[in-house]
């Protein structure tokens, strides 16, 4: 790519010296400062035409008054879409890269239950010999709820895995891998028929709580819950009232208050897996390869890819 002087880009993040390292190489001449701190970056801001961050604090995002293009690292940005010193005119872009890594996530665990994984290596310790029969994935109905970058790669990976792969989004269009795609209307027509629910919502006014007793209280006697999106799509209370009853289990990563508080109850279930939000991690290496396929595409003035719609709020 030729030099492009005419752009200034900030870059704010805690990992900033490494996503500077990085896109000072693939794209030389843009006009790069990096800050992991407002005062750094207060001078720098008027002029930045691209910021790429996930979180910015409001007084430097109001005096950003030359900028063009909001590239964020996350893939949910419910707090972006509504923050008001981020001017509708501004484009918003949301990193697409955490599919694949997000769908490893939950074949890991998936994989870890269904061949027994934690009583082999309690055997070995013991030097016990114990052929239990694995379950199989093959045959298993797996229920996406969400067929975003995210959830698609979910799919894929339960398609090859010989599942049967169902899956709900705001507009019923056939989605590649999933074999029925639900409505929101018919999310509890999905529940009872799942024996893996997957939960990437995004999170919106229309999906708070949209898991809530009822619809928990649906799931299949021993099936599992994912959540690993946003944690206020699920009414936390419901959920922990539906996991003491010990009908289900669940692997969950992201929370309604994060971190999950340490007198939280979810901590001592048997049945609840916890995780501390890292089924999805920004890589800077993968950032920055989206972000400057992205770039270039701004250069030539080509309308950018991955816009986050401020109305749909993702
Ligand atoms: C994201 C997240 O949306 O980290 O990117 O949860």
């Amino acid at each position: 790519m030729k030099p492009c002087f005419s752009h200034s880009l900030l870059i704010y993040h805690s990992d900033f010296k490494i996503y500077e390292r990085i896109l000072s190489k693939k794209l030389p001449g843009l006009k790069i400062q990096s800050a992991t701190r407002s005062k750094e970056a207060l001078d720098f801001v008027k002029e930045a035409e691209i910021i790429l961050a996930w979180q910015i604090p409001d007084e430097l995002l109001k005096q950003a008054k030359q900028l063009k293009w909001f590239s964020s690292i996350g893939a949910g940005n419910e707090d972006l879409v509504k923050n008001p010193y981020l001017s509708e005119t501004v484009l918003l872009t949301k990193a697409t890269v955490y599919g694949e890594m997000m769908a490893e996530y939950v074949f890991g665990y998936l994989l870890y239950f269904t061949r027994n994984i934690a009583k082999h290596m309690k055997d070995q310790r013991k030097r016990v010999w114990d052929q239990v029969r694995p379950t199989r994935l093959r045959g298993k109905v797996l229920g996406i709820l969400g067929l975003g970058s995210v959830g698609k790669e979910i799919a894929k990976r339960g398609k090859q895995f010989g599942m049967k792969v169902l899956g709900v989004k705001r507009v019923t269009e056939p989605v590649e891998n999933v074999g029925q795609v639900f409505g929101p209307g018919d999310l509890r027509n999905m529940i009872p028929m799942v024996d893996y629910l997957v939960n990437v919502l995004p999170f919106t006014p229309e999906t708070y709580h949209i898991l809530g007793e009822r619809e928990l209280s649906l799931m299949k006697e021993g099936a599992f819950l994912f959540s690993i999106g946003r944690g206020k799509t699920i009414d936390g209370k419901a959920l922990k009232k539906v996991l003491q009853t010990k009908k289900i289990q669940a692997v969950l990563d992201v929370f309604e208050k994060e971190p999950l508080p340490s007198k939280s109850k979810l901590w001592g279930l048997r049945n609840v897996i916890i995780t501390p939000h890292i089924s999805g991690i920004n890589l800077p290496e993968e950032i920055c390869e989206e972000f400057v396929r992205n770039f270039e595409r701004w250069a030539r003035g080509k309308p950018l890819a991955n816009l986050v719609d401020r109305k749909k709020g993702y």
